[in-house]
């Protein structure tokens, strides 16, 4: 049987069926799943059961396999595989986080508007994040659909971000939340890296803003003016009209295209329940001035 597919917005989030991702997929399959991914760019994939195992081997469908962040601690143990990002709030005996915890504080970044890894020079090209316990309230993960938030943009503003380049840090976003205790090896793993702000997506053709609360500053531009203005596309973008808001239900996997969203985690109780989520995060091609055709100068 073929997989369904279901939208549950017109252009930006669907809902797939009849497929067990715990078992190897078909060529067919794979190849509707990719076509589905193009033309929306989040995937919902309800009631799936899989090991950490089938997890990523389906995320292998789509490129190489990022690494966690967290393994550059030496003093934090891992609860889940160094290729799984875990967003939780459990601890690797499963209890959940006090509220001082380091990575908590830390996990806190995921609450701001942001697409992941585009603090890394090669950033993702998607997300595949599974549900294994959630909150019975809240804790909604929201996205925006940063190709259609471009789309609407005026034609001056288009005319004004052509060309330029972000420079995106992990320690950006935390530090707008008043986290940085950051050691050495973080230091300098997160060192500003460089972004187009605007990209074509060779699949789709479609263009597409990038944007994340990891920019902090725009080559050959003031930063008050650069913070201004990345803050007003972030506005911009996340405008109800371009956000789809998923409610978790357990088994729920979603998938979503980290070149041409943001994503947010929303609000819960994370002192009562527990959330535990899995995330397999697949890189992109190429850096994205590459990608692009832009020379960057180091900042
Ligand atoms: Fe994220």
């Amino acid at each position: 049987m073929a997989i369904s597919i279901h939208a549950v917005t017109p252009s930006f989030a669907a809902e797939i069926g009849d497929v067990d991702l715990g078992r190897p997929l078909s060529a067919t399959d794979v190849a509707a799943v990719k076509a589905a991914f193009t033309q929306y760019a989040v995937l919902v994939f309800p009631d799936q059961t899989f090991s950490d195992e089938s997890h990523l081997d389906f995320a292998r469908h789509f490129g190489p396999l990022e690494t966690s962040v967290f393994k550059l601690r030496t003093d934090h143990k891992m609860r889940l595989p160094e290729q799984m990002a875990d967003v939780g709030n459990l601890d690797a005996d499963n209890n959940i986080l006090a509220e001082n915890d380091r990575i908590r504080l830390y996990q806190l970044g995921n609450r701001l508007w942001h697409t992941d890894s585009s603090f890394k020079r090669l950033p993702a090209y998607c997300s595949i994040l599974h549900g294994r316990s959630i909150p019975p309230i809240g804790g909604h993960t929201e996205f925006a659909d940063l190709r259609a938030a471009y789309d609407a943009l005026p034609d001056r503003m288009k005319r004004r971000l052509e060309g330029l380049v972000a420079w995106h840090s992990l320690m950006t976003s935390r530090a707008k939340l008043g986290f940085s205790d950051f050691d050495e090896a973080e230091k300098t793993a997160f060192e500003p890296v460089p972004q187009v702000l605007v990209r074509r997506l060779q699949d789709s053709g479609r263009i597409s803003l990038y944007l994340a609360s990891h920019a902090g500053t725009i080559s050959g531009m003031p930063r008050a003016d650069a913070e201004a203005l990345l803050k007003e596309l972030i506005e911009r973008a996340t405008q109800r009209q371009f956000v789809y808001s998923h409610r978790w239900r357990i088994n729920d996997l979603v998938m979503w295209d980290d070149r041409c969203t943001m994503h947010r985690g929303m609000d819960f109780d994370d002192q009562r329940y527990k959330r535990d989520m899995r995330r397999a995060t697949v890189s992109d091609v190429a850096p994205t001035c590459e990608q692009m055709g832009l020379a960057v100068a180091a900042e």
